[in-house]
Formats: structure tokens, C-alpha cells, sequence
């Protein structure tokens, strides 16, 4: 009950929130003087309300996600048990119960496989991202652009594939709306950050190699996760896109009246270049989300703040690339954008060319008929910001 009181009124701080920004502050291993294992805290404020990223590498490359109902939360770890086999309880938020929602995000593993006519698909062995090695990450924190890089290998590589290559998790965190100047130029808010998955310069094994990433999302008992997919339009954004998923979660019971409570969310494309072209495009596709339950990953800050007891996993597989040919053979690059955050994923309506072609092409009725479906989307958002949060 209490629960699901607080859920609902993490909605209303997440809408509210969205519209008014936050600050946000950026430490690397707080509280610890080496730059052996990353952890970056991530700290977003709003008037009432503060949201923390904690990224990491140790284990596998994760972001733990908290929201909090004060303004003046603060993250703490106990290092040394955070850095022991058994990291149960080294890192929280104080006040404790301050934390009205919490939820984290685990990069598991990349598959590598390439058709093998006439036998379907030969997978190639996996790499373990718990089995990486990752440079130190204080060295590409960026405070004002609020950008940071996990980047690795794999720890033991005899065939050498990543002698020349990396696999990187490009942060980027915000202090209010807008949308990304690369493609797919994902919309995002204040209560959302970006990450951005690049594989580089790695050698494929197979003539032809596709890669699919494996992601696993831990819950605390009393939320869902559910893949979201709607159709979009080929606009100036992300041009030859049209489709957009979400991985959200929701309360069971429907406490938030069908609100998600944090998403990831991402346009179904993956770009084959650091400069990326609408031509450089490659199609990006979810399988099936599985549930999990009782195996948490191998990646300690998660494992830490929810301790070993009961907890949803869902997982996730992300494939890239298919009949566009062998884009990543050719590239010898791949990069993949996803939005995560509190509450409802950004929505994009129409853009202004779209309607603007709307206007020429099928008459002024039609296109005045779009802008006020657009009118209605932001009179919707802006109903959000009326709520005051409940005290
Ligand atoms: C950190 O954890 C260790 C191992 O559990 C414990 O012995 C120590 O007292 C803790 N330190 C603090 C400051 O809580
Ligand atoms: C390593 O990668 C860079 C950039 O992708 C490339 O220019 C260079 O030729 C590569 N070297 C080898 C030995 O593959
Ligand atoms: C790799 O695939 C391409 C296109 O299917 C083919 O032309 C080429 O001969 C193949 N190379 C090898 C070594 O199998
Ligand atoms: C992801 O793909 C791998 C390789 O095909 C497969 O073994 C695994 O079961 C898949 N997981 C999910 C959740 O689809």
C-alpha cells in the first residue's frame, strides 16, 4: 500500500520534474582514492526531489537508478565490502527512507553468430562484459558537457579480436530537454540520461558477423518490465526509422494508472559510422523479454543496493543489423543510442517538416487537424505539471 503510494507520487515528481530541470553534478569513486574500478555517481536535483546514476564496471558494466522524494539525498559505499565477493549492503541512500523508487540496468553479454548456409547460425564464443577490463573512466569525465566513457576489452583475448578495438559505454546526463544532435537525435528531459554502446575497430570472427547485446533489468518486488513498440514516422530526426521501443516498468497493480516508473527507450536503429548518415543505418531489433527471477547478474553496485533477496530480473537480447548486408564488416563500427530515466519515456510528435509536407500535400484541413493532435499531446504533458506533489 504504502508502496504503491509511492510509486504514484514518483510519477508525479518524475512529470513535474521533467518540465522544471534539475542540477547536476557528476563524482568518480566517491570516497575512494584509486582509479583501479570506476564508479561514477551521477547526482540530478530537483526542488523536491533527487535522482541518482550510479554507473560502474565492476562486474558487469551497470546503471543503478534511485529516486529519492529530498532535494539533500545522498549516496554512500562502503568500499571495502562493496570491492568483497559478498557486496550485499555496501552501497545505499541516506536518509533511507527517502528512496521511493529504485531500479537497475545490466549489460550482460555480446553475442557474435553469422549465417552459415545451409545450417542456419553459427555463434561464434560469447564475450562476458563481466569478463572485461575497463580503462579508468576519470579521465574522460567532462563536468560541463556532462559526458563520460566506460571503455574495455576483454580481459583475455586469444584470438585477438580487440587488439585494435574497444567496446564503450558513452554516458551523457541532462539538466533539462532537448534532443541529441546525433541520430537518431533521441528527445530526452531532465529526469533522463543517454547512453550510447560502441563497438569499435573489433575484429569479427565470421565472414559477415552480427552482434546482439544482452541487457538484464532488476527490479524490486512490485514492478514489471514490458516491452513497448510503436510505429514512427520518417522524419528529420532520425530519418528511415519507424519504429521506437520501450522497455518500461510498471507497478502491477496500476497504481500510476498505466505509467511507466522508468524506461529505457531507443528508435530501432543502430548507425554504422562515428558520423552517422541516414545511409549508415542499420536495423536494430529486441527479441522477446524473458523473466529471470533468482539469478542476479555478476555486476556488484546492483547487487549491493538490493542485497541477495528476492528481486525481478528481465532480460533482454538486442540484435543489430541483418539484410542492409555486412555493414559492421565493412565499418568496423557500431553504435547504439538508448535513453534511460524516471517515469514516461520523451514522446516525439510531429515534426514541423512533417507537417509541413502534411500542409502542402493533403490540403491546410488536414495539417491544422495534425497540429492539434500535437496541441493535445502538450496540453496533456502540461496537465502533468499542474499536480503538486502530495506532501
Ligand atoms: C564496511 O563493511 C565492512 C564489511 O562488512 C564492515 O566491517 C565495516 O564496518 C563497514 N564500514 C562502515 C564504515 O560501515
Ligand atoms: C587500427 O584501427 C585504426 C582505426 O580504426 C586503423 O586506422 C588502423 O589501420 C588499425 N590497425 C590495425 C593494425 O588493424
Ligand atoms: C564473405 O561473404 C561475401 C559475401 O557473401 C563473399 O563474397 C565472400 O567470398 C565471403 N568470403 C569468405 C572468405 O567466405
Ligand atoms: C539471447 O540470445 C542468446 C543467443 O542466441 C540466447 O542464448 C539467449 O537465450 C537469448 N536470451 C533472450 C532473453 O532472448
Amino acid at each position: 500500500m504504502a508502496a504503491a503510494a509511492g510509486l504514484a507520487l514518483l510519477a508525479l515528481l518524475a512529470a513535474a520534474g521533467a518540465e522544471r530541470g534539475r542540477k547536476v553534478s557528476m563524482e568518480y569513486n566517491p570516497g575512494w582514492n584509486s582509479s583501479s574500478v570506476n564508479l561514477l555517481h551521477v547526482r540530478a536535483v530537483g526542488p523536491e526531489d533527487t535522482l541518482h546514476y550510479v554507473w560502474s564496471s565492476i562486474g558487469a558494466p551497470s546503471v543503478l537508478l534511485v529516486a529519492t522524494r529530498s532535494p539533500s539525498s545522498a549516496l554512500r559505499v562502503n568500499w571495502t565490502q562493496l570491492l568483497s565477493p559478498s557486496p550485499a549492503g555496501a552501497v545505499w541512500i541516506d536518509p533511507p527512507d527517502s528512496v521511493v523508487y529504485s531500479t537497475a540496468v545490466v549489460f550482460t553479454k555480446l553475442f557474435e553468430f553469422s549465417e552459415a548456409k545451409p545450417l542456419g547460425e553459427l555463434f561464434y564464443p560469447t564475450y562476458d562484459l563481466s569478463e572485461f577490463s575497463w580503462e579508468s573512466l576519470n579521465h574522460t569525465l567532462n563536468h560541463t558537457a556532462l559526458t563520460a566513457e566506460l571503455r574495455g576489452v576483454p580481459a583475455s583475448d586469444p584470438g585477438g579480436a580487440f587488439a585494435n578495438g574497444s567496446l564503450a559505454f558513452q554516458v551523457t546526463a541532462f539538466e533539462g530537454s532537448g534532443r541529441a544532435e546525433r541520430l537518431p537525435r533521441l528527445l530526452h528531459t531532465a529526469d533522463s540520461s543517454q547512453l550510447q554502446f560502441v563497438l569499435a575497430g573489433a575484429l569479427p570472427r565470421g565472414n559477415g558477423s552480427r552482434f546482439v547485446l544482452q541487457l538484464a533489468a532488476l527490479e524490486p518486488p512490485g514492478a514489471l518490465r514490458r516491452l513497448r513498440t510503436r510505429s514512427s514516422i520518417d522524419d528529420e530526426y532520425a530519418p528511415s526509422v519507424f519504429q521506437e521501443l520501450s522497455l518500461v516498468a510498471e507497478p502491477p497493480n496500476g497504481s500510476t494508472g498505466g505509467s511507466a516508473l522508468s524506461f529505457l527507450h531507443w528508435k530501432a536503429a543502430a548507425y554504422g559510422s562515428p558520423s552517422p548518415r541516414r545511409e549508415d543505418g542499420v536495423r536494430c531489433r529486441a527479441g522477446a523479454l524473458r523473466a529471470a527471477n533468482g539469478s542476479a547478474p555478476a555486476a556488484a553496485v546492483p547487487r549491493a543496493f538490493f542485497g541477495d533477496g528476492p528481486a525481478a530480473l528481465s532480460v533482454l537480447n538486442v540484435s543489430f543489423g541483418g539484410e542492409e548486408g555486412h555493414v559492421y564488416q565493412e565499418r568496423r563500427y557500431l553504435s547504439w543510442s538508448v535513453l534511460l530515466g524516471f517515469g514516461e519515456p520523451p514522446r516525439d510528435s510531429f515534426s514541423p517538416l512533417v507537417i509541413s509536407i502534411a500542409a502542402v500535400a493533403l490540403g491546410t484541413p488536414l495539417a491544422v487537424l495534425l497540429l492539434g493532435g500535437c496541441g493535445l499531446l502538450l496540453a496533456r504533458r502540461r496537465r502533468y505539471s499542474e499536480y503538486e506533489p502530495i506532501n
